[in-house]
């Protein structure tokens, strides 16, 4: 019988995913959570945490980028074993969007139900300011990369519904835990591009025409695999920074994670309490 590519590629899942069910113990998370850039620290709150560095998972690259980490953590959290992807492999590093997506095809391997997503973005929505936390309505791909490209996997949808891409019924849960909390939460649209060079003003114009609300380089193609393999989403984004040409301020890596760190504790006392309430 020849071997196809789908052989391969799920092959290297397979091994992937392998290899991290070796590390858990036993435990095995229905959660899984993405952190963006700068806010690594979520995963010091995970109890009885083992970590997982990429290095000792096949397939995973080393994390380039400054404030992204590399280990998978896994742990408790509000009484739940949940799985934290610290470090992420963005497209702009040179990764296919195939492998951008990777560990989501592992965390479905392993069981997990839910992915809640983070990430650093500027905001395009004048009333967006540094330190904002957005709930993510839904999205444009304007990355023009798709993980999905090749051939489908076993257990995954060929050409997933995408009209409902951030659970509503999440959505909602995050609106009350943020209530009940009292942590501001807006909502809105989140455009993810290619990167790494942020947009020009003229560019943010036409996103806003476009209806997008934040802009960042992530969470997108994440997002398509993980319906694809029939993950329930959750996306929040950090708004780190007026987007370019939002305010006459320049744009600059080290202030999007600094503002990252300071909204970090909000970001984290909502999934922590979504988590719970799962
Ligand atoms: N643009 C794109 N990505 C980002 C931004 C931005 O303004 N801020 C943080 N990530």
């Amino acid at each position: 019988m020849s071997v196809t590519a789908s052989d391969v590629w799920a092959g290297s899942v397979d091994e992937a995913a392998a290899a991290v069910r070796g590390r858990l113990e036993g435990r095995a998370p229905r959660v899984a959570i993405v952190l963006g850039s700068g806010l690594g620290e979520f995963a010091e709150r995970l109890e009885d945490a083992v970590r997982v560095p990429y290095a000792e998972v096949p397939h995973f690259p080393s994390p380039t980028v400054m404030g992204h980490s590399g280990e998978l953590v896994a742990g408790s959290l509000g009484g739940r074993s949940v799985l934290v992807q610290s470090g992420r492999f963005h497209m702009y590093e040179g990764h296919p969007a195939a492998l951008t997506a990777l560990p989501v095809r592992v965390f479905a391997r392993l069981g997990v139900e839910t992915l809640i997503l983070t990430n650093a973005a500027g905001g395009i929505r004048r009333s967006f300011g540094s330190g904002t936390v957005m709930l993510i309505a839904d999205h444009i791909n304007l990355s023009f990369r798709n993980s999905l490209f090749g051939p489908a996997l076993p257990g995954e949808t060929r050409f997933p519904d995408m009209s409902d891409p951030y659970d509503p019924a999440l959505r909602a849960l995050a609106r009350e835990v943020a209530r009940r909390r009292r942590i501001p939460l807006a909502e809105g649209v989140y455009v993810g591009l290619l990167g790494p060079s942020y947009e020009t003003p003229a560019e943010i114009r036409m996103l806003e025409r476009l209806g997008a609300d934040a802009v960042g380089m992530s969470t997108v193609v994440e997002v398509i695999t993980a319906r694809a393999a029939g993950l329930r989403c959750l996306g929040f984004s950090a708004i780190t920074n007026p987007a370019a040409g939002v305010t006459p301020h320049k744009l600059d890596h080290l202030e999007v994670m600094e503002v990252a760190y300071r909204v970090a504790g909000e970001l984290a006392a909502l999934i922590e309490g979504v988590v719970e309430a799962l």
